[in-house]
């Protein structure tokens, strides 16, 4: 089994990662060979629509653009699992999400009938957020149910999500402009919830990269 684990959050060692480093260790300790990559140190766009990938001819699930995210896209859809986290922003993803999101799935599309990909990849997401859970659960999910809908029809995979909500944007609250933060709130939820949203990352990364 192999697993892929791509950061689509800019911070290093912050919620996003360390949600994902905890994945990553829960897809190890199922035995799964694991390959880390922060989206974030390469160089990429979203989709160009050269329709490189839908030239008649051209070999089908892959992407001809010629960046950095064409090689994570062949490493993703050779692997096993493939578990993508991102922080939220503005409501989404970010841009990086999105701009992997739309090449990955836009080379496994065919304008002819099904998708092209006939293998398996199951998705695991992993979102973080200053909102609380009740907003992941109900105005986000439009978004993220959306975003999952579409990873099952191109993938074929299992889908799923786990969310750190509330979580600590900043480590000290005072040195910055953000009245709306109750920072012993945040603390409170950092030293109380994030442990048990780790515990689901792990549990996420093992489910999704077990050998059937
Ligand atoms: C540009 C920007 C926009 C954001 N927008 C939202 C938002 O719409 N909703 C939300 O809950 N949090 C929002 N946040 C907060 C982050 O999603 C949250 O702090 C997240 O856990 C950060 O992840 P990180 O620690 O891995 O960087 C935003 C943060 C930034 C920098």
């Amino acid at each position: 089994m192999k697993t892929v684990i791509i950061n689509a959050g800019p911070r290093k060692n912050w919620n996003t990662d360390l949600m994902l480093r905890e994945a990553q260790k829960g897809a190890e300790s199922v035995g799964a060979e694991t390959e880390y990559i922060d989206l974030y140190s390469l160089n990429f766009t979203g989709c160009r629509s050269c329709l490189a990938c839908k030239l008649k001819g051209a070999q089908r699930n892959r992407c001809y653009w010629k960046d950095d995210l064409s090689p994570v896209i062949e490493k993703i859809l050779s692997a096993d699992c493939v578990i993508i986290g991102s922080p939220i922003y503005l409501g989404e993803p970010t841009a990086g999400f999105r701009a992997l999101f739309e090449r990955l799935c836009f080379c496994t599309l065919s304008y002819d009938g099904d998708p092209y990909f006939e293998d398996k990849v199951n998705v695991g997401l992993v979102f973080t957020m200053n909102a609380p859970r009740q907003y992941f659960e109900t105005s986000l999910q439009n978004v993220l149910g959306g975003i999952e809908n579409s990873f099952r029809r191109f993938l074929n995979g299992e889908v799923e999500t786990v969310a750190a909500c509330a979580t600590m944007q900043v480590d000290d609250y005072s040195r910055y402009s953000m009245g709306r933060f109750d920072p012993e709130e945040r603390r409170k939820s950092r030293e109380e919830q994030f442990p048990k949203d780790l515990a689901a990352a792990f549990d996420l990364g093992a489910k999704l990269s077990k050998a059937e």
